[in-house]
Parts: C-alpha cells; structure tokens; sequence
C-alpha cells in the first residue's frame, strides 16, 4: 500500500486526511471503490485508512490519532486490541483454527452466551449478522408451515435480498406512514423477494395485531431497540405487546440484537425490556469485532437445526480464533464493566446535550448509555422511522467533519458507540471537541 506520509496533528480543527484519499484512489483499481462494504463508502469528508487502533483510539494512515466512537459499527464494546483478547487470540493461533470439527472451546463460548441471555436455551453459532437473521427466517418458515415475515420500516437485519427492504427509504417513496411499501436498497434485488415480507410501521400495536391476526405470518423479526436509525426505545409495553401478539396467532417473535446484545446491559434488549421472544440473533459485540454470530432460542425451536430438517451451514461457524475470543469478550463482559462503562456513557451523553444547547443547536440527544443517537432539528425525541429521516443530516454532517478535525470521529448517521475503553480522560477530550466544534457548526445549521 502507497502512502506518502503527512504529519495530520496540525492545528485543531486543520486535521488532514489526503494520505487516506490519496490510498482509497490509488486502490481502487484493484477493490471496487476502495473499500470492502458499501457502509464503509458515502463518509465524511471521504472513507479512511487506518494503520491500527488502540483502547479508544484509531491511528490513521495521514497519522491522526482519533477518539473512535464508530467503535466497529458498535462491535467494539471493550474497546480496541485489549490485552486479555490479544493473550486469548495468541494462545490459540498456536494451535490452529480451522480443525471442520468441533472443539472445547465452543462449547464454552456457547454456555456462557446461554448463562447471559434469558432466551438462550440453545444456540448456533454463524459468522455475520447477516447469515443469522437468515437463519432465524429459514426457522421460523419451517416452524410455522408459513411464509411471510413481518418486518418494520427503518429496522435493518443484513444486506440479503430477502429481508434489505425498506431498511431507510426515501421518504417521497415510502408511502403511507400506516402502511407502509417495501422498498428495496439495492439495485439487483428481485422484486418478488419483496413478497414473502410485509412491512409495517415499529412502535404501533394495533397495526401489528391487525396484520398479524390474518394467521399467515411465521415471524415477527424486529430490532427491540431501533438502532440502525436512531436509538429509540420500544414505547412502554409494545415489546410485551407484540410478544402476545405472536403467541397469539401462532407467529415467532425474533429479536435482532445484532447491536443491542452485549450493549443495552449484559442480557441485551430482551434482559433491560423484560421479554423473552422466541428466537433472537446477535453478532457485533458478542466477541468485540471478531466475526462471530450467534441464533439463539428455545430448546424445541433450534433442535429443529438438529433433527427438523432444517439446514444451518457456513465453514467458519465456530472457528476456534474467534471462539476463543468469544470466550475472552464473555469474560470480560462482567457486571462491573456495565456499571462503569455506562456511568461514563451517560455522563457523555449529558454532555453533549448541554454542549448543543449552549451553542443554539436544535437536537435530540437519546438513547442508551453505550448506544446514543443525535439528531439535529429534532424537537420531540422519535418514535420511529419517519420521524428520525427528518432530521438534519446536512447539518449533522458538518458536525461530524468538525468532530473529525479535532480528532473525534463519529458516525454520520448519528450514533455514538461508547466503549470500556472510553475512560474519563477521554470522555473529558471528547466533551471540549464536541463545546468547540457545536460552536463552529451553529452558524451553518439550516443553511443549503
Ligand atoms: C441490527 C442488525 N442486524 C443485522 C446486521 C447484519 O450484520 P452483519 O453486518 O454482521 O452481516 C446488522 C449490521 O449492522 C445490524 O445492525
């Protein structure tokens, strides 16, 4: 890789990134845009280069060293190369770690995801987000003898043609709010996948219940928490509600805890809420980045992996490297690391509040202690899709590019991914960036 070396720690606010542009240009003609997921494309100022990371930091390609709260798109949840993770990595590598067999170590991964999540009676494990939620769907299917899943606008459960619809449409495309249409992300994607879904507005009872009593849904998959637009929490009683719902009619509750799990407290979204689906799915944080995911559930339900005919694949499913960090994540994921590490999510998040208050910014500042979300021009905290998309992205942006060239990058989108890495010397940084680059943003909020 090609980089001529820049010295970015200049003045703050005069970070420079032109090392990264320069790499991402010079390498696009062997990586198609220069960059392996397209949620790594459309940042701002443009995609970045990093050379490693480190506790809360990331050291970039120009050589900036930033205060990351990407945080791996929220699976960093102890932070960047912690020591115990390292130690855990090495001793294994020493020992191999594609054996198409099983190993010790799975099984210990496996009991201590179980001992953590109340719905956990038995899993699997599978390698992205992505495969599980198919998983959970090919399950529910063979399950129930039924076809359609219900899935809720602005909710995201990996990038497959079944289930990439209406994930974060265009408002002028969308229609109804009531009833929503499926919209698809992606050129390419078949229309008629579309058709085994039906897509419903979150936070509303009674739509579901409508759509659900029709009696042909096999699974309600749902983020508990909504998370990929927003952190916005399930209205009081509605995950209850949807959960009678399901049992009701015969239809499978899923949770994608793929960011929440590990995140929203150490049983995730079902543990803080208080309700157990059927079936839920976690990847991320389950072992800080390394790529493991799992489909967890009742006992009857995933025994159909094992004796119901249905079919579960995928050669690095339980690849004893990323076990044996999933045993270190799991470990490491104590009771004590929640109540620090959130005590210091919270005290940044108030922060940033007061920060965009003084500087005159319109925002909405929400969510969970290691999981918030910031939305300009945001009068009322959202409740759902439609109501997150009218926030100012333009305006976050900016905001964003002024974090950035403080040393404080963020995710466009508006989430704020806080790790145990995050101490207070950090936090303390991050609050004077966000006072000075709130007020460098103020002027431009509102203006094209
Ligand atoms: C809620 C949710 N579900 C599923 C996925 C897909 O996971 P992966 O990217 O590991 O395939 C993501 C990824 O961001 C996610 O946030």
């Amino acid at each position: 890789m090609e980089s001529s070396r820049t010295t970015g720690n200049g003045a703050e606010g005069s970070r420079s990134f032109t090392t990264s542009a320069k790499v991402i240009v010079d390498n696009s003609r062997f990586v198609a845009g220069g960059v392996n997921s397209n949620f790594r494309l459309g940042m701002a100022p443009g995609p970045l280069v990093f050379e490693r990371g480190e506790g809360a930091y990331l050291h970039d390609v120009d050589g900036n060293r930033l205060i990351d709260y990407y945080c791996g798109m929220g699976a960093i949840v102890l932070g960047h190369n912690p020591p115990s993770i390292i130690d855990a990595v090495k001793e294994q590598l020493e020992k191999g770690w594609m054996y198409a067999g099983q190993t010790e170590l799975e099984y210990e991964a496996a009991r201590l995801v179980c001992e953590r999540i109340p719905s956990a009676e038995r899993l699997r494990f599978g390698s992205s987000g992505s495969e599980v939620a198919q998983a959970a769907m090919r399950l529910a299917r063979a399950a129930t003898g039924r076809r359609t899943i219900v899935k809720f606008e602005g909710h995201y459960h990996g990038w497959f043609d079944n289930i990439l619809w209406s994930a974060a449409p265009a408002l002028n495309a969308a229609g109804p709010e009531s009833e929503p249409v499926a919209v698809s992300a992606s050129e390419g994607q078949p229309q008629e996948d579309s058709e085994g879904l039906s897509i419903l507005p979150w936070n509303n009872l009674p739509a579901l219940e409508a759509r659900v009593a029709k009696g042909d849904v096999a699974a309600v998959i749902m983020e508990p928490a909504m998370c990929n637009q927003g952190a916005i929490a399930p209205s009081e009683g509605y995950l209850a509600g949807a959960k009678a719902i399901c049992e009701k009619h015969g239809t499978i509750l899923v949770f994608d805890e793929v960011i929440t799990g590990f995140r929203l407290g150490s049983g995730g979204a079902q543990e803080r809420f208080d309700v157990t689906p059927d079936l839920s799915i976690f990847a991320k944080g389950i072992a800080n980045g390394f790529q493991v995911a799992a489909i967890v559930g009742k006992g009857d339900l995933m025994d159909m992996f094992a004796t119901g005919g249905v079919l579960h694949g995928g050669t690095y499913n339980a690849q004893a490297i990323s076990m044996a960090a999933t045993v270190a994540v799991q470990k490491a994921l104590t009771p004590e690391h929640y109540t620090e590490t959130s005590a210091r999510g919270v005290r940044l998040r108030e922060g940033i509040i007061e920060a965009l208050s003084d500087a005159g910014i319109v925002a909405q500042v929400v969510g969970f202690p290691l999981m918030f979300h910031v939305g300009f021009g945001l009068e009322e905290p959202a409740r759902n899709y439609r109501d997150i998309a009218r926030a100012d992205k333009a305006g976050y942006v900016r905001f964003c590019v002024e974090l950035l060239n403080r040393g404080v990058r963020v995710l466009e989108r508006g989430a704020w991914f806080v790790s145990a890495a995050h101490d207070d010397d950090v936090i303390d940084r991050t609050l004077e960036v966000v006072r000075e680059a709130a007020k460098a943003t103020a002027p431009h909020i509102g203006k094209a």
